[in-house]
């Protein structure tokens, strides 16, 4: 059985995939992490973010892996873990940028499909029910509040010793909903057989509980 989580930026997905890919003893498959990486090597290379071309090429003459170590998901640009650098403000704005380009979509829905033959993955992004898996067994849309998910993320890198000002967060996350639901290319939307879950004033291990029972259903009925 494959499992795609799709929904916007700070919705929770990755935090949840990993949690009921854990219960399902199922691969987990961050794909955010894959643009996220791209983003990252862009950047370090100071290459410049509006040239489609260059960005693709980037991509195409380099290797990104998902490694799992100790229970972690580690994402690698070629021999470099670049994990702990990917999740900044800055990368993360690229990351919206890079994942517009249709040149470097392509090259992931390659990448990511190879990663689901094995089956049994829970795979998260923007459009996994819709264009990576679109024959997933299970789909979800995990949504939240934005004042909710800009909240989430402030405690997130507050615990990380990051102080950041609340509005300025809510901010950055409507740029990105708005760049990831507006673009050309495999924009983020609920797939039509999705199921929605709506996880504002939700606990992490309701949401998880949430969607194993939707497994278990569906698991049921085939
Ligand atoms: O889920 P995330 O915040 O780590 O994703 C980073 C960026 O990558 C985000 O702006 C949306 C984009 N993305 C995408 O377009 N398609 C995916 N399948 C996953 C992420």
């Amino acid at each position: 059985m494959n499992i795609a989580i799709d929904g916007p930026a700070g919705a929770g997905k990755s935090t949840v995939a990993q949690k009921v890919a854990g219960q399902l003893e199922y691969v987990y498959i961050d794909t955010g992490a894959m643009y996220r990486a791209l983003a990252w090597a862009v950047h370090h290379h100071q290459l410049p973010i509006n040239d489609e071309s260059a960005v693709s090429e980037l991509l195409q003459k380099n290797r990104i892996q998902l490694v799992r170590e100790n229970g972690q998901q580690h994402v690698f640009w070629n021999e470099i873990d670049v994990t702990s650098w990917i999740r900044s403000t800055e990368v993360s704005q690229y990351a919206s940028i890079v994942a517009s380009y249709g040149s470097v979509r392509e090259q992931m829905l390659v990448l990511q499909r190879r990663l689901a033959t094995q089956g049994n993955v829970v795979m998260d992004g923007r459009d996994i029910g819709t264009h990576v898996l679109p024959d997933a067994d299970v789909k979800i849309f995990l949504t939240a509040s934005i004042q909710e998910r800009a909240e989430r993320r402030w405690k997130e890198l507050l615990a990380k010793g990051t102080q950041t000002d609340l509005s300025e967060l809510e901010k950055e996350i409507e740029e990105r909903d708005r760049r990831d639901m507006q673009r050309e290319v495999a924009p983020l939307r609920q797939a039509e057989d999705a199921v929605l879950v709506d996880t504002t004033g939700m606990t992490i291990d309701q949401v998880v509980d949430r969607i194993l029972q939707i497994c278990e259903r569906t698991g049921e009925s085939t």
